[in-house]
């Protein structure tokens, strides 16, 4: 673990970034985000804590944008201890009709640009330590019909937490990554009452998750608590994959 307490936390304007990006700076750490658009919460925090929140407008799909960012979080902060990989983008729709586009995109946003953006942040981590948590998906680790390409890069980015897990372990960085069920969020916002009930009966806890118990083996696993975890993977689904 770093002494570093700054957070790079990719998508932290909604869902289970925002909780992420609160709960940070409720223990102590600074924290910088991105996403496309501000909103209320992004601007009431750049407002009321501008010595330990930056927010910053990139596109995933931008490259040397995400590269700058990082940059720029060099500057203001000094140092990093935390990636969370936490932006992603959904689309269901069935492979055969899916067209190219849309496949090039759910790959750049879901895998290219989080493997990107770790290759940055971990350099500025190399000196002091720190680590890196992915946000992957229970659609990694099990088949559902629609989602081929985004679990696709899902299941890229677990592979590449544990091939990193060994390559930067000797220096102090630890990756790990948390593999969410389905929790409410505007990226599930669009689950029909009908699927909702559908999920609610194959998990055995009987409900969706929420952000918070997501963030919880986030934060555990940024924490001193996880100092000997590196390269797993920890499934928080309510025991829907069991
Ligand atoms: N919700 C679930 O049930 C569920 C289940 C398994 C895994 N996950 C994973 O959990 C993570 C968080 O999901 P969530 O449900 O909290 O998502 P969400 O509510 O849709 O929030 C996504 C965040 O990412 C940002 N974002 C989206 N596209 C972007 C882009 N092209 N460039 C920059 N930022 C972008 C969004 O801001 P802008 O739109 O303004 O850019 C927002 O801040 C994702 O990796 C998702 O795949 C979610």
């Amino acid at each position: 673990m770093s002494g570093t307490r700054v957070a790079v936390v990719s998508g932290g304007s909604r869902g289970l970034g925002r909780v992420l990006v609160e709960r940070l700076l409720a223990e102590g750490w600074r924290v910088a985000t991105f996403s496309r658009k501000p909103n209320g919460f992004t601007e009431a925090t750049a407002r009321e804590r501008p010595e330990d929140f930056l927010w910053e407008s990139v596109d995933l799909h931008d490259t040397p944008a995400l590269r700058q960012f990082v940059k720029t979080v060099k500057e203001r902060f000094g140092s990093l201890g935390l990636l969370v990989n936490n932006a992603g983008v959904l689309h269901q729709e069935l492979f055969a009709t899916i067209a190219p586009r849309r496949i090039d995109d759910l790959l750049a946003a879901n895998l290219t640009a989080p493997v990107h953006l770790t290759q940055a942040c971990v350099r500025l981590m190399m000196r002091d330590g720190g680590s890196v948590v992915n946000i992957s998906s229970i659609n990694a680790v099990r088949g559902y019909r629609g989602v081929g390409v985004y679990a696709a890069a899902k299941a890229g980015l677990e592979g590449f937490g544990r091939a990193l897990a060994r390559e930067l372990g000797p220096v102090g960085i630890r990756v790990n990554t948390v593999t969410p069920g389905f929790f409410d969020s505007e990226l599930t916002s669009d689950v029909t009452d009908r699927n909702r009930e559908k999920i609610q009966h194959r998990t055995p806890l009987g409900r969706l998750g929420t952000a918070e118990e997501i963030a919880d083996a986030v934060l555990f696993l940024a924490s001193p608590q996880a100092r000997f975890i590196t390269g797993q993977s920890l499934v928080i689904d309510g025991g829907i994959t069991c």
